[in-house]
């Protein structure tokens, strides 16, 4: 067949499909040429503003490499990565909901004791993080594990220092025969998505800003159960309601609580302020 026009073009490409064998692979190209070809439509895309389109998904590939994911900011700064979230997990009650990755997450950090001080050597406002990992009904899950990693107090995580040997404010606990676990960090702060690559320039032109409100990354696992990649906000925070990349979710908001001078929970003699935070991790059994 010759001569396509925008009326015969959209289902000349679809019968490309037609040797197709995978069907759930002929299911998703089916309906992504439905849309990208009526987005086209709808449009009217300019020939300067499809070449530009195409420069910004080659710059955004440029700017990946083994640190930096540029593609999954895009899918996190355009809600994709949330979409695909919720679609997937439905938390029934007394489970901890999920929320994004993001790209700092490093797999293999050592296990460390609980009442590990993390990022001792750090500015920033000593906190001990302390929580439970339960079931569904309640029941303490010892010797689950949460992984949890963070960013510095002035909003950097370890890989993204010039230094690529640094490691800090990330490691796994175990939960203990109460399903507790506990360590000290740093109070998070709220911090911007790296705005230096096409997605910085692209919320720019949105008219965003790219910032994230305070948080902890958690992965919490267990024999047995679903694993669940999480956050912990610190409620009060000013971005909760427009997070850059939409993860926020109430069930996940938690209060740092400030003390003055004194004994720790822990045990531990502080002789300058800190905070508190408690947070308990539901875990769904699994199918
Ligand atoms: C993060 O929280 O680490 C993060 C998530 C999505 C995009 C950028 C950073
Ligand atoms: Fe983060």
């Amino acid at each position: 067949m010759r001569n396509f026009n925008e009326e015969n073009l959209t289902d000349a490409v679809l019968a490309k499909l037609a040797g197709a064998t995978n069907p759930r692979f002929k299911q998703i190209m089916t309906s992504l040429l439905h849309h990208m070809h009526d987005f086209v439509r709808e449009v009217e895309l300019t020939e300067e503003e499809w070449f530009a389109g195409i420069q910004f998904l080659t710059a955004t590939g440029q700017k990946c490499d083994d640190k930096r994911q540029e593609f999954i900011l895009l899918s996190d700064t355009l809600g994709v990565s949330m979409l695909v979230d919720t679609i997937n997990h439905h938390q029934p009650a007394g489970t901890t909901e999920s929320t994004v990755l993001g790209p700092f997450y490093v797999e293999g950090m050592p296990e460390l004791p609980n009442g590990s001080v993390l990022g001792k050597e750090l500015l920033g406002d000593p906190t001990l993080f302390s929580g439970q990992v339960l079931t569904a009904t309640g029941q303490p899950l010892a010797n689950a594990k949460v992984d949890m990693w963070q960013a510095d107090a002035e909003g950097f995580y370890d890989v993204q220092l010039p230094d690529p040997n640094v490691v800090r404010l990330r490691g796994q606990f175990r939960t203990d025969a109460q399903g507790k676990f506990w360590f000290w960090t740093v109070r998070p702060v709220s911090y911007p998505v790296p705005t230096d690559g096409p997605v910085g320039q692209m919320l720019l032109q949105m008219g965003r800003h790219p910032y994230r409100p305070a948080h902890i990354h958690a992965i919490v696992s267990a024999p047995g159960f679903e694993t669940v990649t999480t956050h912990v906000f610190a409620n009060g925070d000013r971005y909760l309601d427009s997070d850059a990349v939409f993860g926020v979710k109430d069930s996940l908001v938690v209060d740092f609580i400030r003390h003055d001078p004194g004994q720790a929970p822990d045990g531990m003699q502080m002789n300058r302020p800190y905070f508190t935070v408690n947070y308990h991790f539901g875990l769904k059994a699994a199918d």
